[in-house]
């Protein structure tokens, strides 16, 4: 398949880098379409673990990698991850990266991490990467963008325009400390030496290589439930990890998008604030967590852990028009012996849908309706296909496959590269 969108199907850390990685085999290219270094995607080889943050996954099998126009860009952080590639020994010779794409500046990190603060208990939760405050400027298009780099004039005039205004919101309103325009011009010249070279016109690139016959992967970051527009709001990131905006993201046509592969762990973690129906409670929580090393990979921060929850699945093959699933990590849930899964929400007036709510009131209102699949209690190390599987446990696979109406096309075993089951 020429073009494939892989989606995370709830709330983030589903194992996309993972899945990724294992596409980009028998791929030409990857690319990342949204998102910036608040993404975090391990990936584990052996004994070597690569956690990756601005590039995208298929870097580990030296492939050529494009960070699209939908993608804001941390310089500091890409060009760290740069220097580590090429020290361990993968090339980086083929990134190419959009001009078009938002630079990253300091006053975004200042800024998330004071509005975080100001918010206090309404805080969302943000990896306080400077990610929102950076999208905010696109829109309010006081954005400075990679190709403002390749030329020292500009990035200058571009960096002393938006101080003038930042210095003001960040020691009125935030009363935080102001940057210094020569500080910040010199560091980013810097910084633009090192990344002028990976600058290209990525639209042209990836459209005409899908145009060759080329297979190209189109890798999200984050996830539909934090989707700007389709998630949780306000507990959402920035940008819309959504498949569609694939096309946007990279500059090309919507038809350019053959297939939709969903990633969603067998059961769900979210990292930050905001509402979760099927969060299990008291300490099986802190089982799950420690059983699947639920950590965030950019910040540390433990994540809450959730039964799997077939309604927001649902309404994410809905919302990305998934064609198939993979489903990771159902190696962590050998451990138990009942396994709830939410099949339905009850809202407050009593009744019980399959859907996800369209309306906040009812999705923050929303108990989950569960049913209990029995588990397998059995390590899945052994199995070589998903046929291979304990009977629960591939019944558990049925399971979801009957009631989202989707394929499960590869199952999770473990977190090394290899540890993937396919049909
Ligand atoms: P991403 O952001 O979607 O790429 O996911 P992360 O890398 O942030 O989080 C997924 C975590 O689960 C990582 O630590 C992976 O190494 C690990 N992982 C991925 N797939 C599996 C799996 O099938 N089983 C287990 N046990 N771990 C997995
Ligand atoms: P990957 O690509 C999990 C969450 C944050 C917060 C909200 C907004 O590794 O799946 P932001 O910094 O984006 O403004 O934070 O989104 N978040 C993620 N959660 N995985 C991610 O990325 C995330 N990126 C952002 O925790 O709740
Ligand atoms: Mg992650």
């Amino acid at each position: 398949m020429p073009g494939t969108v892989i989606v995370g199907a709830q709330w983030g850390d589903e194992g996309k880098g993972k899945i990724v990685d294992l596409l980009a085999q028998n791929s030409d290219i990857v690319c990342r379409y949204q998102g910036g270094p608040n993404a975090g995607h391990t990936i584990v080889v052996g004994s070597e673990t690569y956690k990756i943050r601005a590039l995208p996954s298929g870097i580990v099998r030296g492939k050529p990698c494009v960070i699209g126009n939908g993608c804001v860009v941390d310089p500091e952080v890409l060009i760290a991850e740069l220097d580590e590639f090429e020290i361990r020994g993968c090339s980086t010779e083929q990134v190419y990266v959009s001009g078009n794409a938002h630079l990253i500046m300091p006053w975004h990190l200042a800024i998330d991490q004071a509005s975080e603060r100001r918010l206090g208990k309404l805080a969302i939760g943000t990896t306080k990467r400077g990610i929102g405050p950076c999208y905010a400027d696109k829109a309010m298009r006081l954005g400075i963008r990679v190709q403002d780099i390749l030329d020292p004039k500009i990035l200058r005039q571009k960096i002393e325009v938006a101080l003038a205004e930042k210095n003001l919101w960040l020691t009125r309103v935030y009363e935080s400390e102001p940057f210094d325009l020569e500080a910040v011009a010199a560091q980013y010249e810097g910084y633009a030496q090192r990344l002028r070279p990976y600058v290209a016109d990525t639209s042209l690139y990836v459209e005409t290589a899908l145009r060759d016959g080329k297979d190209v992967l189109f890798e999200g970051a984050q996830a539909t439930l934090l989707d700007l527009d389709h998630g949780t709001y306000p507990f959402v990131t920035s940008s819309n990890p959504v498949a569609a905006q694939a096309a946007v993201g990279l500059g090309i046509g919507p038809q350019r998008i053959d297939r939709v592969l969903g990633v969603s762990k067998a059961y769900v973690t979210r990292v930050g604030e905001g509402p979760f129906p099927s969060e299990i409670e008291g300490d099986e929580q802190a089982r799950m967590r420690e059983l699947g090393g639920e950590y965030g990979t950019v910040t540390g921060r433990e994540r809450r852990c959730g039964w799997l929850d077939l309604v927001a699945l649902r309404y994410a093959v809905r919302v990305n028009g998934i064609d198939e699933l993979a489903l990771t990590k159902l190696d962590v849930l050998s451990h138990f012996t009942e396994l709830p899964v939410c099949v339905r929400y009850r809202t407050p007036d009593g009744r019980e849908t399959p859907d996800f709510p369209a309306h906040q009131s009812d999705f923050h209102a929303a108990a989950p309706v569960f049913e209990t699949l029995s588990g397998w209690n059995e390590p899945l190390d052994a199995c070589s296909s998903v046929d291979d599987l304990p009977a629960a446990a591939r019944d558990y696979v049925d399971f979801v496959e009957r009631e989202l109406g989707v394929g499960v096309s590869l199952v999770g075993t473990g977190a090394e590269r290899t540890s993937v089951l396919s049909r």
